[in-house]
């Protein structure tokens, strides 16, 4: 049985009184649920969510990290820094990370790596742009991406990786893909890891969905046999609609 998980990646929002009040409220209204809830604010307030959650079944997760163990690498955190207060999850590839940030397959692979040796779990996210999709290349680009930076990890790593397919062109743009699109693709990827790997594997292996996912459109989004939850931008930023969509789950 495959993981349900609805995740909020706050990206490069949130203060720190905004953040404790974000969290107080989130926490407050979480709803019985047996999916895994996991919130991602930024490097400077994670030690302190941590704390806050402590008692909480939301888990505080990271939204980057660099792959070497330390040393001269001015602005970077590395994944024993996150262990240390307590983080076992890290995002890595999304996809304002690969546009703003350089990030590349081959760093990609090297983050995963160093994330999954650390006995982290990576969610790991990827997906077209709109140019992609629109000559038709999308599930080429979509399997070069999985293939680049996954498939050459052993077997027992899959335990450790949770996907999250974010199509950039709805990202944040208030576009969706529609729940059929998100189907479609989540199957592909499925399949895509049954070739590579087992079937036993893909079956097992979460798959989110991200991209303008709100409270309007997050239950039939959910309702697709192979979506196995969501990555949540703009709307994790607002308590009742993270929690909203955490109800759709
Ligand atoms: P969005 O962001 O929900 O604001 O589109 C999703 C994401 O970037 O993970």
């Amino acid at each position: 049985m495959r993981d349900k998980i609805v995740a909020g990646n706050w990206k490069m929002n949130k203060n720190m009184e905004e953040t404790e009040a974000l969290l107080a409220e989130v926490s407050a209204k979480l709803p019985d649920t047996d999916a895994k809830v996991m919130v991602s604010p930024t490097f400077v307030n994670l030690a302190s969510a941590v704390n806050q959650l402590e008692s909480s079944s939301i888990e505080v997760i990271a939204q980057n990290m660099h792959f070497a163990e330390s040393g001269a690498y001015t602005g970077e955190i590395s994944a024993d820094m996150l262990l240390n207060i307590g983080i076992n999850t890290v995002i890595l590839g999304h996809s304002e990370r690969r546009a703003y940030f350089g990030e590349t397959d081959e760093i990609l692979k090297k983050k995963v790596k160093a994330a999954l040796a650390k006995k982290m779990t990576v969610m790991f996210c990827f997906g077209e742009e709109l140019n992609d999709r629109k000559s038709g290349n999308h599930f080429k680009v979509v399997e070069s991406q999985l293939k680049n930076a996954l498939f050459g990890l052993d077997a027992k790593s899959w335990s450790s990786i949770i996907l999250a397919y974010e199509p950039v062109w709805a990202i944040g743009t208030g576009e969706t893909a529609s729940p059929e699109q998100a189907q479609e693709m989540h199957a592909f990827i499925r399949k895509t890891i049954a070739t590579a790997f087992t079937k036993n594997i893909a079956d097992n292996v979460s798959i989110l969905y991200g991209g303008s996912v709100k409270p309007s459109n997050a239950e039939e989004i959910f309702s697709k046999p192979d979506v196995d939850g969501g990555l949540i931008g703009g709307a994790a930023l607002v308590a009742d609609d993270f929690i909203a969509i955490v109800k759709a789950i």
